[in-house]
């Protein structure tokens, strides 16, 4: 069995991003700007985007964390999108998600500049990622195939289970994983809530990718012998610790790592991946507006 190391990779990939914005500032070039809005409190997303700064930090990048109130309205974040994407600064930027109930996500997103759209979230941006034109792939599904790409996991003719169907992972994934082309080519089952005798359908899969959000879902029941496993699930289960809570994955890592073949872990897994490809994306769109 094999650990599919995603600090590593992540690591690795940041190094490869350092050296690139480290060439743009030796030929006194602008280096990639990302800002990241966040409306409200939620203390996960505070700690998602306070990373995303940071990771930005490390590799040489600019950052501006952009943080309105929970009671901002449609309007006041239509015109803070609007200023972003007039500001030749910022090469891209994204709306960490969920956003509060008075706020109409689709309209949100669909009022990003798809040039700056580095989460990929747009319509426009999800399009033609469907129709395997360039663009930007949201960041989780984008970290899940170069670990699978890295690891040399192999995916052409295997039967990929998908469970979760929500925009930024499970979907996209679902799509992904039957492109031509490698990691793709594969056949693609997306499961989800109203899904009959699912565990008829993982204990088939030679590759299982969880984004469902309950902890220990995939027990070692429903997954056959040698089956890859990739596990998106970040979930706070609340304890008596320091922090108060801990997190865990979809997967019942313990006794379903005994049956596969390679297996991310929670935490270290995918998560690390999901902001290098974040940094990934900007140094894209920075290298598309110099253009
Ligand atoms: N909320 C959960 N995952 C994500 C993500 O990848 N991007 C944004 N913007 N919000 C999220």
């Amino acid at each position: 069995m094999t650990i599919l190391d995603g600090k590593k990779v992540s690591n690795d990939i940041k190094n490869e991003i350092k050296a690139e914005v480290d060439k743009m500032k030796a030929n006194g070039e602008k280096v990639p700007h990302l800002a990241a809005v966040i409306v409200g409190n939620d203390g996960a997303s505070l700690t998602y985007v306070g990373s995303k700064v940071r990771a930005c930090e490390r590799v040489g990048f600019e950052s501006t964390m952009v943080r309105l109130s929970n009671t901002t309205s449609e309007v006041e974040l239509l015109d803070k999108i609007e200023e972003l994407n007039n500001d030749d600064n910022i090469d891209g930027f994204i709306i960490q998600l969920p956003l509060p109930p008075q706020i109409n996500t689709q309209k949100v997103l669909m009022a990003v500049n798809p040039d700056k759209d580095v989460d990929g979230f747009h319509p426009m941006n999800f399009g033609k990622m469907a129709l395997d034109m360039s663009t930007f792939i949201p960041a989780t599904p984008f970290g899940i195939l170069e670990l699978l790409d890295r690891y040399e996991v192999e995916t052409k003719g295997k039967h990929t289970v998908v469970i979760g169907r929500s925009h930024i992972v499970g979907r996209p994934m679902s799509i992904l994983m039957g492109r031509k082309g490698f990691p793709g080519n594969s056949t693609v089952t997306l499961t989800h809530s109203h899904t009959k005798n699912i565990t008829q359908i993982t204990s088939q899969a030679d590759v299982i990718i969880s984004a469902l959000g309950v902890p220990k879902f995939l027990k070692a029941e429903m997954v056959k012998d040698d089956a890859v496993i990739i596990d998106v699930g970040i979930t706070r289960v609340p304890d008596d610790s320091e922090k108060g809570y801990y997190i865990t994955g979809d997967v019942d890592f313990e006794n379903v790592s005994k049956k596969a073949s390679f297996i991310t872990p929670v935490p270290g897994g995918v998560g690390p991946m999901t902001i290098a490809m974040l940094l990934k994306n900007t140094l894209l769109a920075r290298e598309q507006h110099r253009k």
